[in-house]
């Protein structure tokens, strides 16, 4: 390898990772990347050389120098776009000038994509959805994965290196110099694993179900998943599998997300009564204070949450920012199977648990009963009820997660 500022890191024998690492990224589209992220782009090295991907554009040097340590730039024959989303193809027209390759590879619907945001200096042909394509020597298998997150998105497997390339699926945003999972403590990338899921593929849950179905034997061989974010799956691939199943089959348990504000600590302390309630019914308990938890967080916790509350003051009528701004959000995650219901304190107004409730409903949230109510201050007698309420919501939790 050359010397070069920055290094490609070997994956298997041919494959190299050529992308970069961004320690300071903390907002994707609304969802809080605490860890930083890295654009992943492989270098694919047989007789001919294949770029999969490239990197966000602010990143197009880090990602040259990396391909200069293996190969003089000028041998890119073909480069593959699995997927459009500017993170990953962001770099192409630079690239397309610097390397001038014979084509760009991607799906159907990705010729269009592409051409919406580009114009690229290189044909850009389409893969039959499940053909293989042999790339100067090395063997590429293209799936179309339509919705996974984007219309155009496809996984590649390379049979030979028995490496799954998935674009978007499997990944996590997390930046480390250590390009594998197995050299990134657990809790980290753990957790960051199930945040991707909840808050880039929840909505499309379904799908993935059904993909994880279609790729079974495919998956099953696979040594390696090289995703377009985070360190690369070279181990606990099969546990990773059984997480994805899981969520992706929905199965609540027996925990119970507690989301709220509060102005003056009224709707905090409705939310302290009912979890009281909840635990002693026996059901585990987030409760999520709204400003100090973040909602791509709350996502999270949801991932495999059996209940929701939500929990409001009155802000002139209407329910807090805060509050509204976290449904918003999850109305375009589409978390399923959730009982629940809304909660919180007025002054002069009342109205806005059942605000929060009515939206509550659009989520499809099994209502457990009417929204909850306090004037001003909670009592004991008040507190009393939203304990009552924290053991009702715990009962039907357990009713439907079961177990
Ligand atoms: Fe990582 Fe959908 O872009």
């Amino acid at each position: 390898m050359s010397e070069t500022p920055f290094q490609a890191i070997r994956v298997t024998d041919r494959v190299y990772w050529v992308g970069a690492i961004d320690w300071s990224l903390r907002d994707f589209h609304g969802y809080l990347t605490s860890r930083g992220t890295t654009y992943n782009a492989y270098l694919v090295v047989a007789d001919k050389v294949t770029l999969v991907d490239t990197v966000k554009r602010p990143f197009l040097d880090e990602m040259l120098s990396r391909i200069a340590s293996v190969v003089d730039i000028s041998r890119i024959d073909t480069v593959v776009s699995l997927h459009a989303e500017m993170d990953h193809s962001g770099c192409l027209p630079e690239l397309i000038e610097v390397a001038r390759p014979s084509k760009v590879l991607t799906s159907k619907a990705g010729v269009g994509v592409l051409d919406a945001h580009y114009q690229l200096r290189a044909p850009v042909e389409a893969v039959v959805n499940g053909a293989e394509v042999n790339l100067g020597g090395a063997r590429f298998v293209f799936h179309e994965t339509r919705m996974l997150h984007w219309p155009e998105s496809m996984f590649c497997w390379l049979p030979d290196d028995q490496v799954l390339m998935s674009q978007d699926a499997f990944g996590m945003h997390l930046a480390s110099q250590e390009r594998f999972v197995d050299q990134v403590p657990t809790d980290a990338t753990s957790y960051e694993t199930a945040k991707y899921f909840a808050n880039i593929l929840m909505p499309y849950s379904d799908l993935m179900g059904r993909m994880l179905v279609k790729l079974g034997d495919t998956v099953k061989q696979t040594k390696v998943i090289a995703t377009d974010h985070g360190p690369i799956w070279r181990e606990g691939i099969e546990d990773l599998l059984k997480r994805y199943e899981t969520w992706c089959a929905r199965r609540p348990s027996r925990k119970l997300v507690i989301a709220y504000d509060t102005m003056w600590q009224s709707t905090a302390a409705m939310a302290s009564a009912i979890a009281e309630g909840a635990s002693s019914a026996g059901v585990r308990v987030a409760v999520m204070k709204l400003g100090l938890a973040h909602r791509s967080d709350i996502a999270t916790e949801l991932l495999d949450a059996g209940g929701l509350l939500v929990g409001s003051p009155n802000l002139n009528g209407q329910m807090f920012p805060t509050v509204a701004d976290l449904l918003t959000y999850l109305k375009s995650l589409k978390p399923k199977g959730l009982v629940g219901g809304a909660f919180g304190s007025y002054g002069w107004n009342a109205g806005v648990a059942e605000q929060v409730s009515e939206t509550l409903k659009e989520l499809k949230v099994e209502s457990v009963g009417e929204p909850l109510s306090v004037k001003f201050v909670p009592r004991d007698e008040h507190l009393g009820k939203c304990r009552a309420f924290g053991e009702l919501t715990a009962r039907k939790i357990i009713e439907v997660a079961g177990g």
